[in-house]
């Protein structure tokens, strides 16, 4: 499947835009510049299918992408971009929270956390969110080639033991490198295994 076709669909700014609850959809959500994004884009194999950028804020749009006709991988823009006070989720547009909230044909949303920092007060805002909708999310840690192989370790216990008290939370931690290509299978696994479960 990760081999296949992944093309463009559309970018979506309001609920009226969103394509058919048809097939099934992965969300990538996180604080901005977290790498969400570029992983999507690693998993895929597709330098390019989602746009990147160092500046945080790049994604604006609910943007969703065709895997061969198998299932979505949905892009979201970023939260926490600490625009003057306002670092909080409020940012994240309603369309995010409807979307997230109201997709019953959502099979998982994947939580991006950077490797280097480690959860964030938005980031906790953000799983109570979804702990409250009941949505079910996964934290995947993102960019460890930036830190060492002990640093992942320690990240890994840490945020693993920040879930315990989530109750929408899969217990399970993903690490990836997007750059290195770390982790990806992992990841692509936790996703067949929800398409056929
Ligand atoms: P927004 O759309 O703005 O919310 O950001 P995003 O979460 O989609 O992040 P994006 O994928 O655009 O990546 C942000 C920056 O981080 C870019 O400069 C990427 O090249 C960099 N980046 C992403 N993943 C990795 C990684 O695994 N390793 C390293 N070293 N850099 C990464
Ligand atoms: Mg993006």
């Amino acid at each position: 499947v990760f081999t296949g076709e992944a093309t463009f669909m559309k970018g979506v700014v309001d609920i009226a835009g969103l394509p058919p609850a048809d097939l099934g959809e992965f969300a990538f959500a996180g604080r901005s510049n977290v790498g969400k994004s570029s992983l999507l884009n690693a998993l895929m194999n597709r330098r390019g299918l989602a746009r990147t950028s160092n500046t945080p804020g790049r994604t604006q749009e609910v943007n969703f992408f065709d895997i061969g006709g198998r299932f979505r991988l949905v892009d979201l823009p970023g939260y926490g971009y600490a625009r003057a006070s306002r670092s909080k989720v409020d940012a994240w547009t309603d369309l995010i929270f409807d979307y997230l909230t109201g997709r019953p044909n959502l099979l998982r949303v994947f939580l991006l956390v950077d490797s280097r920092h480690g959860l964030k007060p938005v980031d906790e805002e953000a799983m109570a969110l979804l702990d409250e909708a009941a949505v079910s999310y996964q934290i995947v840690l993102t960019k460890t080639d930036k830190i060492k192989e002990t640093g992942v370790t320690f990240r890994l216990n840490e945020v693993g033991e920040a879930l315990a008290k989530r109750p929408a939370a899969h217990p399970e931690v993903l690490a990836t490198s997007s750059e290195k290509k770390h982790g990806l299978d992992t990841v692509r696994s936790k996703m067949l295994e929800a398409l056929e479960g």
